[in-house]
């Protein structure tokens, strides 16, 4: 891998709080059983997902971004005013234009705040964290608000097995800052982040119809083209390979070592990659947080609101070196290094 990711200036960007939302409507695999044939077991052992959450008619990405960001800016002592940057990492906007980050925008009264989304799929939170260092970094801006939000269940085949089973809908977000000149303020620091991508898999992991490439028409409905189509075995293999080399990159970039990672904040997608990718670095399983049993796997979302479950429940402590990594469609991924 090249050296672009090791930046010739240190990070001046903290995390100053984190959100997350997800909607009320749980959805079990028990009651996944009587749509498809499947059973919980299988999905518990496939997976490890007993159940995720479904949002209610009306409710759209920006709606669920919203509430996640309000609880971000409430825990950084933040208001809409002073957020400068918006970016919303999203592969299921409100529309296809505008971006979802301009309703959010709008939601929140941010009126000094520049707003876009991107799209790296499962990768976005931190591809969205990445950018903002840079914006940080240089000064011109001080404070960003980043989002992952899904509304995956309007994207999904409910008659295929393969997939239905696997995703949920959710938002996770953070405020991020510059850090405080005053050496007694303690503040987590994100140290590294490394980001990759692979444009030959393309095919893998997609939803190949919708765009302007193969509009969805009377004649082709009936194909579900514009819902997610997934070779699992060859994602799941992708995703253990670039994980792991990411994740070793990032570790030693921050001048770590794996025993030194106390706890690993990573995509919520399949709890057998996050065990796979652990052991391939060496690094006990125990310490990688997860909670893809409740909410299964939220694309973008999905490492933004493990990382605020992490952080609120006290899994995450001051002073412990957190690993944030996420894979995705493209390829994508991405992992961090922070010290909390
Ligand atoms: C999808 C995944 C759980 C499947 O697990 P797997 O161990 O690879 O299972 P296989 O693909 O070998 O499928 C085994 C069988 O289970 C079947 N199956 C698939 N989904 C099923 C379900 N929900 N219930 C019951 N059986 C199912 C398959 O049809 C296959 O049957 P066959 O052998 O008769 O063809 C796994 O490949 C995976 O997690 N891949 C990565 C997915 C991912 O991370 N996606 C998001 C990336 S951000």
């Amino acid at each position: 891998m090249p050296d672009r990711d090791l930046l010739p200036t240190e990070c001046l960007m903290t995390i100053a709080g984190t959100g997350s939302y997800v909607p009320e409507r749980v959805l079990t695999n028990a009651e996944l059983e009587k749509s498809v044939e499947t059973s919980d077991e299988w999905i518990t052992t496939r997976t490890g997902i007993k159940e995720r959450r479904i949002a209610a008619t009306g409710e759209t990405t920006s709606d669920m971004a919203t509430m996640a960001a309000r609880r971000a800016m409430e825990m950084a002592g933040v208001t809409a005013p002073e957020i400068e940057l918006i970016i919303v990492a999203t592969i299921t906007p409100d529309t296809i234009f505008p971006s979802t980050a301009c309703y959010v925008q709008r939601n929140l009264g941010a009126k000094n705040a520049v707003a876009f989304d991107i799209s790296a799929a499962c990768s976005g939170f931190l591809y969205a964290m990445q950018i903002s260092r840079h914006f940080i970094n240089t000064g011109n801006r001080k404070t960003a608000l980043i989002i992952g939000a899904e509304k995956l269940s309007s994207i999904v085949n409910w008659s295929d097995r393969n997939t239905c089973v696997l995703f949920g809908d959710g938002a996770g977000a953070a405020i991020l800052r510059r850090r405080s000149t005053d050496e007694a303020v303690h503040e987590p620091q994100v140290l590294v982040t490394v980001m990759g991508t692979d444009g030959t898999l393309t095919d893998i992991l997609n939803v190949p119809g919708g765009g302007s490439a193969l509009p969805i028409t009377a004649e082709n409905a009936h194909l579900h083209l514009n819902t997610i189509h997934m070779q699992g075995k060859e994602t799941f293999k992708a995703a253990v390979t670039n994980v792991t080399a990411a994740c070793a990159r990032a570790i030693d970039l921050a001048g770590l070592k794996p025993s030194d990672i106390d706890v690993i904040v990573p995509h919520q997608a399949n709890v057998r990659i996050i065990d796979a990718a652990a052991d391939r670095l060496g690094i006990p399983k125990e310490r990688a947080f997860t909670n893809i049993h409740k909410f299964g796997n939220t694309s973008a979302a999905a490492c933004a609101i493990a990382l605020d479950e992490a952080n609120r429940t006290g899994v995450i402590k001051p002073g412990n070196n957190v690993l944030l990594v996420a894979f995705g469609a493209g390829f994508t991924w991405a992992a961090s290094v922070v010290r909390w």
